[in-house]
């Protein structure tokens, strides 16, 4: 595994040149984040050394250079999902490539079922913690200490000075922003009406299909994160109706001027 993180290191360094701090995933619906960039390079994933293919509709595989908010960036158009198949090591392959690149602060963005009875479809959600539900944690196994410890602490898996940072944004441009736990679950089912209680009753407020993968490995590696989830469906115990792909992607679009808007100045202030 070291070896295929320096070589796709090393094939990203040639193609790119210069040295990113700043990484972004961009979720379901939240690409636009992608045009804000000027971008000086781009690369599809199918030519990247020993990166997966993603497969699923609304997610372009690419990785994206160029400057945001007057800083250096690299995002990821599309990222791979447990349910599609891959393991946890290749679906969070990426993020040990961007830390041997340079990275040192990770941004995340989903698209999320919301069950906290305040929140509204369209609402952003600053992720201040995760309950990880996946079946396999993606450190399991053999650890290498040249990238993090055996037993990493999640005890501010998200960055309390980043999310104290994206409330002063909010309050200054008058953004609504919901804090919550995001329930990061393997899909790809949508939840039943008791998952949703249950998610509930537990702490969680919104739950996806995402992030919590990527989000070990970025502590592991020690990167600091910030997460954000689009709240593009309610659920809750009496939900008749599981929304369809295509309603949490528009949903995902609706709110993505105040996503953009909240991760550029958040980028600018780094
Ligand atoms: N559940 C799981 N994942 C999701 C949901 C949901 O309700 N909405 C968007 N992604």
């Amino acid at each position: 595994m070291l070896e295929a993180i320096r070589q796709t290191a090393d094939y990203i360094r040639k193609e790119v040149g210069a040295t990113p701090e700043i990484a972004i995933i961009l979720g379901t619906g939240l690409g636009d984040l992608a045009n804000q960039i000027e971008v000086t390079k781009e690369i599809d994933y199918k030519d990247i050394p020993n990166f997966p293919i993603s497969t699923v509709e609304g997610h372009s595989g690419k990785l994206i250079f160029g400057n945001l908010g007057g800083k250096y960036v690299m995002a990821m158009k599309g990222r791979f999902h447990y349910y599609e198949g891959y393991d946890m090591k290749q679906v969070t392959f990426p993020v040990r490539v961007m830390k041997e690149i340079g990275v040192k602060t990770l941004f995340v963005s989903n698209a999320a079922g919301g069950m906290n009875k305040e929140f509204v479809v369209g609402d952003v959600m600053v992720i201040t913690d995760h309950i990880n539900l996946f079946p396999e944690n993606p450190l399991r196994g053999k650890n290498y200490e040249e990238l993090g410890p055996r037993f990493p602490a999640m005890t501010e898996a998200y960055s309390k000075r980043l999310v104290a940072i994206a409330d002063g944004i909010a309050s200054e441009e008058g953004i609504r922003l919901m804090h919550g736990v995001y329930v990061g679950t393997p899909g790809p089912t949508f939840e039943t009406p008791a998952e949703y209680e249950y998610f509930r009753i537990i702490g969680g407020d919104a739950v996806g299909m995402s992030t919590v993968p990527e989000v070990i490995v970025a502590n592991h590696t020690g990167m600091e994160v910030f997460g954000v989830s689009v709240i593009t469906d309610l659920g809750g115990k009496d939900i008749t109706q599981v929304p369809s792909h295509e309603e949490v992607q528009q949903a995902a679009v609706k709110a993505q001027p105040t996503v953009v808007k909240l991760v550029t100045t958040l980028v600018e202030r780094l």
